[in-house]
């Protein structure tokens, strides 16, 4: 049950490999949730997880978190062992250093928004943070997200905007060098999501984190990622880097998406690298403003039974 010793720095920030995760529903039936799945995330890197519901977006995250075992396969967070099947490691979600946002913002009720944000520095088992520390964290992280005014506001006086920029607040307030997002934009209305999602680019290019973030809204996608890899039934079935010369928007960042394509590719050879062009976006599929992929793609993938939000578990605590 040792975890390995950290490598180099360009070490990839996650690496996941054919992982498989299998549930049993009450009818006895076997669910394939995450089937064979392969990806790297690079330092600096953000990758979105794009696929409509019941594909296994979320089952996927929260094996990364640790949240849910799954039944083969490893995952690695900076080159750190944190789960193979194999030689039996698996590391408690605490100790995997890693940041998580969900839809429901997840906030605990009875605390301000101050406390809130603080709640994963006073929780963090073996790091000890100075009182005086934590404050300064939390402020700079309320500011950051430009909720700073509401410091001693309580959920229920908050809109669902900001009840969200506090629970990004409370992903960011660790420093942590991954932050697993879980559609964490679709419960505020389309003018305040545009808002956060280009803030949240901007942050992410600022703090320097890697993104991970789970979505099944196209433009969103676009808008935020590096990198996109396609989920279908379990698996990625396509892993593209988004085109934004068409829409005037400059790449997320400068950083090199191809020495990072390269990279993935070699690792993930189910997953297929090409560019992906925002328009047209034609009724929604997604397989439409596919540009130089598969031409068997042509709308949603194939995917099980929607899953029902609370199948997940939205524990404020996370
Ligand atoms: N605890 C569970 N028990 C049984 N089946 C589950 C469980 N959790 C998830 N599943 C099933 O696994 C599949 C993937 O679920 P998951 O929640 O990962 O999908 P998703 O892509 O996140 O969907 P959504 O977009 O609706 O959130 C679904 O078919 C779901 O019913
Ligand atoms: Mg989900």
């Amino acid at each position: 049950m040792t975890p390995d010793t950290p490598t180099a720095s360009s070490t990839p920030v996650v690496e996941v490999s054919n992982l498989v995760k299998r549930f049993r529903r009450e009818s006895g039936a076997v669910v394939n949730a995450i089937d064979d799945v392969s990806f790297e995330v690079a330092a600096g890197d953000f990758v979105v997880l794009l696929g409509p519901s019941g594909c296994g977006k979320t089952t996927l995250l929260r094996a990364i978190a640790g949240l849910e075992t799954p039944d083969q396969g490893a995952i690695r967070i900076g080159g750190r062992a944190v789960f193979s099947a194999a030689d039996r490691v698996e590391v408690p979600p605490e100790r995997r250093d890693i940041s998580m946002i969900f839809q429901s913002y997840a906030l605990w009720p009875h605390m301000t928004a101050f406390k809130n944000v603080a709640y994963p520095l006073q929780s963090r088992r073996g790091r000890k943070v100075a009182k005086d520390e934590i404050a300064r964290r939390v402020r700079q992280a309320l500011e950051l997200v430009g909720v700073g005014e509401l410091e001693t506001q309580y959920p229920g006086q908050m809109s669902g905007g900001q009840q969200q920029r506090i629970a990004l607040a409370r992903a960011l307030v660790n420093n942590d060098e991954l932050v697993l997002f879980d559609e964490p934009l679709s419960n505020v209305d389309a003018k305040v999501r545009e808002q956060l999602r280009f803030e949240l680019v901007s942050m992410q290019r600022k703090l320097g984190f890697s993104a991970l973030f789970v979505t099944h809204d196209q433009t969103e996608a676009m808008e935020l990622a590096h990198r996109i890899a396609v989920l279908d039934s379990g698996r990625i079935a396509q892993f593209g880097t988004p085109r934004r010369s068409t829409t005037g928007r400059p790449p997320a960042t400068s950083r090199s998406s191809s020495a990072r394509s390269t990279r993935s590719s070699a690792r993930s050879p189910r997953s297929r690298e090409t560019a992906w062009s925002s328009t047209p976006r034609t009724g929604g599929s997604w397989g439409r403003a596919w540009a130089g992929g598969s031409p068997s793609v042509t709308g949603w993938p194939r995917c099980g039974v929607p899953s029902e939000e609370s199948s997940v578990a939205r524990s404020p605590a996370r």
